[in-house]
């Protein structure tokens, strides 16, 4: 796979970010997509951006992200972190296409769809992160850490827009839906989220 595309100039405008990315080629996820899942919530200042892995099926058919059993776990997570439906949150994902098989994006889309990713985070200027997962956790952090020794403390990831946003990790929903040992730990994750609010 090679990048189709070049990155070019992003809009500096949410709008025209969402309309750019709803086109893009960068990457393979391209050709086996049926849309582009931009990210739903409220779109300003949000208190919190979750960030996830990449859109599934339910996700590209409904052109939203977390539309199947992980983002019903999720919902439920941050239910119980005080952030109900009515809560000021916006969702989106490190990739925007859905990898077919469910597979985890490679390094490679990450890399192409980073740009995109980074844009919205200026733009959006949300007030805190909740990273799922090892490759989100790793890609916005910039670590090559593993998810337990990044779970448990707030961490800052600098925008482009030169804002400092206390982040935090968690694993990703779809991992406590196969491994529900871990549902303990994601526990005291979210009492930390509790706490940062
Ligand atoms: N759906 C999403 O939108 N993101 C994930 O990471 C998993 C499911």
């Amino acid at each position: 796979q090679s990048l189709a595309q070049p990155a070019g100039p992003l809009p500096q405008n949410w709008d025209a970010l969402a309309a750019h990315v709803a086109s893009c080629k960068r990457c393979g996820l391209h050709e086996a997509r049926g849309q582009v899942v931009f990210g739903a919530g409220a779109p300003q200042a949000p208190d919190w951006l979750v960030i996830g892995e990449a859109p599934g099926d339910h996700d590209d058919r409904a052109g939203q992200p977390f539309q199947g059993k992980a983002g019903a776990l999720l919902r439920a997570m941050l239910a119980a972190a005080g952030l109900g439906a009515e809560a000021s949150v916006y969702f989106t994902n490190l990739v925007k296409c859905r990898p077919l098989g469910n597979r985890p994006p490679s390094a490679q889309e990450i890399e192409a769809c980073m740009p995109a990713l980074s844009r919205q985070i200026a733009l959006l200027r949300p007030a805190r992160l909740l990273l799922l997962g090892r490759l989100a956790a790793q890609t916005l952090l910039g670590t090559r850490d593993e998810l337990d020794a990044l779970r448990g403390r707030v961490h800052s990831y600098r925008s482009e827009a030169g804002q400092d946003i206390p982040s935090l990790v968690t694993y990703h929903p779809a991992s406590l839906l196969l491994r529900p040992q871990h549902k303990l730990d994601a526990w005291r994750d979210l009492n930390l989220m509790r706490n940062l609010h």
